[in-house]
């Protein structure tokens, strides 16, 4: 009830503290720890986790629906089911919205959409991040097509703002239905194993649709799209670790797309050489290493955020530092499947490139790569489609590009990788590089074919062999690429940190313009 006119400002003041206080309450202590007993923190809880303390401000939490259908007219909860606002991440501001699953189940209606589009629309005026921490039983029901409506509001806020502020989502609960698409749009979907869901339609209706039998967790839990789908960039054990982990990936990014990633004083020396290295890779070509140990003894005080780290294991993506300038990392990785570039490694880091580039972080990129997978799937799941897309995310991208080959760029995947030939700035490759058109063996077996005819057991495998160690003589060394001036150097593997942190101090201010378009096609 509200005090009407002529009470004093005390009275007015109660009413107002009281109204707060209801707002604060959500829905109610029973939901509270129905919530808690689920293993979640409220809407509110999490919010106190991810901002800096006493930075939260909060906006509309005065806000009700305006629905009537199906007895909403006596639900009415003040703040609607989402609490929005914005705080401080390392004193750096970033909007929010938490959606509070102990209001009529975080469910989304009109008035609700509104709000978050109002933080989402502060953000982007602003040029700050927006955070999204979701746990929606999807569409309010009773309000019908109106929340439709809200929905798509919200993904096309989404769109609009890709590519100006960081967009990341924390999946905290369900997430189902067409609602999983704002999150989707979003530039990092983090989730938390056993509590977080994200499907387009439930077990329930692929039993009935498909006669598959699959459980929530297979088929949307956290390991099902962190490891398998590709549509989690992280799954995390619970909700302070994901929390927390937002923090730490905002301290990489800068605040929009028209300012600088955030310095950060180093521990570690800019001339730091690690003697290790030298002896990474192995002898044999065929050996694997682990690149990101050679990734971490490289970068400041060997921290690396990965990304997707479950996912296509076979191209590493994340951030760094090198001299407190943070910088994206791209590596193939030898110890899977030989580091092989296969449809979900090339979406995965075309992905990874083009958020970099938009949002000013220099590319480093680690090259050990024998090719393309070979093999039926690949072809008609259509590797030419998606390996493209990290050809023209390297070949659009205009941040500084800095590559170093350790071991194999075969191929094509030699030249999708960072080479110099789709602009790279500077290119090095270690004294183990071999930069070949193909591997020896599959070399000689093409370009001897006839000499070797003919020949069998041991008089085979002898001229076999006499080949290769010609063809590796040859061509499998990074000198042939080097007298091209197709890499800049060959370095010693203990320079690279140095070399890098140099290299990429003299591209600070690099500034690369294209033809004018209205944007290009890449090929999705
Ligand atoms: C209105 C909802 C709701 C919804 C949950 N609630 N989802 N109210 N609209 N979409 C209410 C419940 O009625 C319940 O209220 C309270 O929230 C808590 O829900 P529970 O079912 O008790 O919780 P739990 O057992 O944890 O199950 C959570 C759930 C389930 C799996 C999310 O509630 C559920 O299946 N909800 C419906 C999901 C759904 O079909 N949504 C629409 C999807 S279509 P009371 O008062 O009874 O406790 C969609 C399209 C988006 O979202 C399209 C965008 C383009």
């Amino acid at each position: 009830m509200e005090v009407g006119a002529g009470v004093s400002v005390e009275a007015r003041i109660s009413e107002l503290r009281r109204k707060k206080a209801e707002s604060l309450a959500g829905g109610g202590a029973d939901r509270v720890e129905k919530q808690h007993q689920a293993g979640k923190y409220t809407a509110r809880e999490r919010i106190d986790l991810l901002l800096d303390a006493g930075t939260f401000v909060e906006l509309d939490a005065l806000r009700v629906h305006e629905s009537h259908d199906f007895g909403m007219d006596k639900k009415h909860y003040l703040g609607d089911g989402v609490v929005t606002g914005w705080g401080m991440i390392e004193g750096r501001t970033v909007y929010v919205f938490a959606q509070d699953f102990t209001v009529l189940g975080g469910s989304l209606g009109d008035v609700y959409a509104q709000k978050i589009c109002k933080v989402m629309d502060l953000a982007v005026q602003n040029g700050a991040p927006v955070i999204g921490l979701n746990d929606s039983g999807g569409a309010r029901i009773q309000e019908g097509v109106v929340a439709l409506g809200g929905y798509a509001e919200i993904f096309w806020r989404n769109t609009r703002a890709s590519g100006v502020v960081p967009q990341i989502s924390a999946i905290l609960g369900p997430c189902a239905g067409g609602a999983v698409y704002s999150p989707a749009i979003t530039d990092f979907v983090f989730m938390v194993e056993g509590t977080s869901h994200m499907f387009i339609t439930g077990p329930e209706v692929i039993k009935t649709v498909t006669g598959e039998t699959v459980s929530m967790d297979d088929l949307g839990g956290a390991h099902a799209h962190g490891g398998v789908s590709g549509v989690a960039h992280a799954a995390f054990e619970d909700e302070e670790s994901c929390l927390r982990a937002i923090r730490e990936l905002l301290a990489f990014l800068p605040s929009n797309n028209l300012t600088e990633p955030p310095l950060q004083s180093p521990q570690d020396s800019p001339d730091r050489m690690d003697a290790r290295l030298v002896s990474v890779v192995p002898d044999s070509p065929d050996k694997p290493y682990d690149i990101v140990a050679v990734i971490r003894s490289v970068v400041d005080d060997a921290r690396f955020f990965e990304i997707q780290a479950e996912f296509a294991k076979n191209i590493v993506c994340g951030f760094a530092r090198l001299n407190g300038r943070p910088v994206g990392v791209v590596a193939n990785q030898p110890n899977f499947l030989a580091g092989v570039l296969d449809i979900n490694a090339s979406v995965k880091a075309a992905r990874f490139v083009r958020f970099c580039d938009a949002f000013n972080i220099p590319l480093v990129t680690f090259v050990d790569v024998p090719g393309f997978l070979p093999g039926v799937g690949q072809e008609h799941n259509g590797i030419i489609r998606h390996g493209a897309k990290l050809l023209y995310a390297y070949a659009e991208a205009t941040v500084p590009k800095l590559t170093v080959i350790t071991r194999k760029a075969y191929g094509g995947a030699y030249d999708v990788m960072c080479s110099k030939h789709v602009r790279a700035d500077v290119n090095v490759a270690w004294p183990t590089a071999e930069i070949a058109v193909m591997g020896p063996e599959g070399a000689v077996n093409i370009v001897f074919r006839n000499e070797l005819k003919g020949l069998s057991g041991d008089a085979l495998s002898q001229k076999r062999a006499q080949f290769v160690a010609e063809y590796r003589a040859k061509f499998a060394s990074p000198y042939v690429a080097a007298r091209k001036g197709y890499i800049d150097d060959v370095i010693e593997p203990q320079e690279t940190r140095p070399f890098l942190i140099k290299a990429l101090e003299t591209l600070v201010n690099k500034r690369q313009d294209g033809p004018k378009r209205k944007h290009g096609n890449i090929p999705l």
